[in-house]
């Protein structure tokens, strides 16, 4: 595939960018700093030529901000025409309505991504290292070159093919991290085929949910997978899942044990048909705004929802954001340590890393196995360069003795990295000073599966600009926060918190929700016309620094991962014996939070409470995942609720965290005295309890 160069724009050549390198200084002392400094209001949105961002790189972070905020088509398209290669040039950069959920980047390009994360590093040096696997069993990593990585994403390309699978085909993918994981997702992209991976924790109901409402004509799984020295099934949950999937026309089976899987009427031996299989496969050329992969997660209904990514403007962002949020370096050995089922995994272990050509380790194992040194005792190994990990991880591990982090050479380490819930000071601390011996800065980084890659985050910034503890604080290139008054206003000045939007798109935003673009446009672009609603909450610092408050709606996040409280009321309702219940999240300390469920049960003699709890717990287990399991069930007769019908939630979060003292205005509840009957029982299973 040849790099097609974008024709130039003769009269607005080097002069031009001198003039702007120029304009777009640092301000001395005393200067504005207002964007207007780099305001270019003239220039058509057509592509800029071809080396302006080597030239615009070279700019101040904070001067690649303003550009990227007053001018986004030149800092856009600029940065798409030279860091991506692609087979036909895009003629314009954005074609974007927010009010109305249009959104389209790097319009008429074509470009195909696997070509960006393989083919392009291979012609340079095959022989890199692009997967450190680092196994469950520590010492028995695998290295897979840049080279390998190319031929086996083609050996399964052409096995996809062969089977008839087609470009705009989804094909789950429902495996733990492993190269073979990363190939098949690379493999979707190199023939123009949808992947949808599907967090191998997930029950097999989660996993046909999602399969069917993708439509997937194919699954890729494995026999086992292997975790902290437990051996888990998987193979069986995609049979459960399939039963009920008529689209599904292969099971695509590996073997990450020795352990044979009963192979039935779909099911086809991964290895041994990607033998047989050329290892070059052609790249389809794929259109911009083609799909490159749905990624389900909890919204505020009971149904999950695809969050639809597309080809370039996703890889252009979390390529971007990859260098310049966690200071990516040529040579460096990346550990973002999430699992590819979710979009961590996406966007830091497999696509923006694989894209700038960086070695990625993929981490099959747990922090705590085989003892609480792990993560500390790989980074020696693997001479790890950033960390990437998750807050729920960091407050487990502060628990044991820092010797189990200081044994280990942290030498290799430059940037630590937080990610998925809002990491509190006592964990933020012990990461920077423990295990960052106080020298690697870390970001904590704001994003959602909505936003395709980081958001804000306290990197890129001025040289040297100090970082304050537990705090996401500045916009990404491009990112422009707003924070909007409970009357929809959007709030100026600092010191305020409000509802977080972001008024301008950006590349790597997700494009649709499968299947239902109005939930798309009602659920984030309907609360704040003309904006992004992210569904949290922020507060702007006196600086003028971003603080994630937290979710505004009944999402929870349970060690780092987004679940919609309706999600699991769905599973309980379907308790003939439950008429009704309502769950919400409650704080935790390793956690983060957990699931609380008030539950009504029948008034029926014959019912054993206990045994009706224990089977909505195996409920939850079987339609959603096991972590989704409510940590505490209270049995009331009736829940609070007002005259028109509606749960008061809040009364129930004041209940469960005991913090009944001031319950508030409950005068529009249909029969106030429901408080305290659920305060008394709350009372009873508290002592019960204990
Ligand atoms: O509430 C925010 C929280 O996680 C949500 C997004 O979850 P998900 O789509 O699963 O993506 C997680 C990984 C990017 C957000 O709406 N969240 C994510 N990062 C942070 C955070 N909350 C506070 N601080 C963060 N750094």
């Amino acid at each position: 595939m040849q790099r097609i160069n974008m024709a130039p724009l003769s009269s607005r050549g080097t002069g031009f960018f001198r003039t702007l390198l120029t304009r777009c200084r640092t301000p001395g002392p005393g200067q504005s700093r207002t964007p207007d400094r780099c305001r270019l209001s003239s220039l058509p949105s057509s592509p800029p030529p071809p080396g302006t961002w080597q030239q615009l790189s070279r700019l101040s972070h904070p001067d690649l901000y303003r550009l990227s905020v007053t001018d986004p088509d030149r800092f856009w398209g600029s940065a798409a025409a030279d860091r991506l290669r692609w087979v036909e040039p895009f003629h314009r950069v954005r074609d974007c309505d927010l009010s109305s959920g249009r959104i389209s980047w790097f319009v008429g390009g074509k470009l195909n991504v696997s070509v960006n994360c393989l083919d392009v590093h291979v012609e340079k040096h095959p022989d890199r290292v692009a997967l450190i696997w680092e196994r469950d069993e520590p010492g028995t990593e695998v290295k897979v070159t840049y080279r390998e990585l190319l031929e086996t994403t083609c050996r399964l390309a052409n096995t996809l093919k062969s089977h008839g699978i087609q470009k705009g085909d989804r094909v789950a993918i429902y495996m733990p991290v492993s190269p073979l994981a990363v190939a098949a997702m690379l493999a979707c992209a190199r023939i123009g085929a949808v992947h949808t991976v599907v967090f191998a924790g997930f029950s097999s109901e989660a996993l046909a949910g999602r399969i069917q409402d993708a439509g997937c004509k194919a699954v890729v799984t494995c026999n086992q997978g292997v975790r902290g020295a437990r051996v888990i099934d998987l193979k069986s949950t995609v049979d459960a899942a399939v039963k009920s999937c008529p689209t599904v026309q292969h099971v695509f089976v590996s073997q990450r044990t020795q352990q044979p899987a009963a192979m039935g009427r779909l099911d086809v031996p991964l290895e041994e048909v990607m033998s047989r299989q050329s290892s070059v496969c052609p790249a389809e050329p794929l259109d911009s705004e083609d799909l490159l992969f749905l990624l389900y997660t909890s919204g505020s209904t009971g149904k999950p929802k695809g969050v639809v990514h597309t080809q370039a403007g996703y890889l252009l962002y979390t390529s971007l954001t990859h260098q310049y949020v966690f200071d990516y370096r040529d040579g460096d050995v990346f550990g973002c340590v999430a699992d590819v089922g979710w979009i961590t995994g996406h966007s830091y272990v497999v696509y923006g890393p694989l894209c700038n050509g960086a070695t990625t380790v993929l981490f099959e194992s747990t922090p705590v196995y085989p003892n609480p040194g792990r993560y500390w005792e790989t980074v020696q190994r693997l001479r790890i360069s950033q960390f990437y990990g998750a807050p729920t991880a960091l407050r487990l591990l502060l628990k044991y003795d820092d010797s189990w982090v200081k044994k280990y050479d942290r030498s290799s380490l430059r940037t630590l990295g937080s990610v998925g819930e809002p990491i509190n000071h006592e964990a933020w601390h012990w990461f920077h000073s423990v295990v960052g011996e106080g020298r690697c800065p870390l970001v904590d980084t704001w994003w959602q599966t909505e936003t395709g890659g980081v958001c804000i985050a306290p990197r890129p910034a001025e040289e040297g600009a100090a970082i304050v503890p537990a705090m996401a604080m500045r916009p990404f290139f491009g990112i422009q926060p707003v924070l909007m008054g409970e009357k929809g206003e959007p709030l100026s000045g600092n010191s305020v918190s409000g509802a977080l939007c972001i008024s301008q798109p950006w590349p790597g935003m997700a494009r649709s929700i499968y299947g239902d673009h109005q939930r798309f446009i009602d659920a984030y672009f309907k609360p704040y016309p003309g904006n992004y609603f992210t569904g949290d909450g922020a507060f702007r610092s006196e600086e003028g620094y971003y603080q994630i408050t937290g979710r505004m709606d009944d999402v929870i996040n349970v060690s780092g991962h987004r679940l919609g409280t309706a999600e699991i009321e769905d599973a309980l309702d379907e308790h003939p014996a439950v008429p009704e219940t309502a769950v919400i999240g409650i704080p935790h300390d390793i956690k983060g939070e957990v699931p609380f469920a008030f539950v009504v049960l029948k008034d029926d003699p014959g019912l054993d409470p206990p045994v009706v709890l224990q089977q909505l717990r195996n409920l939850v287990s079987t339609k959603i995942a096991k972590y989704a399991v409510p940590d505490h069930f209270l049995v009331v007769k009736r829940l609070p609720k007002t005259r028109s019908g509606k749960i008061m939630r809040r009364i129930l979060r004041k209940v469960a965290m005991e913090t009944t003292g001031d319950l508030g205005d409950v005068s529009t509840l249909d029969d106030p005295s429901v408080v305290k009957e659920i305060i008394e029982a709350h009372e009873l299973y508290r002592k019960q309890k204990k």
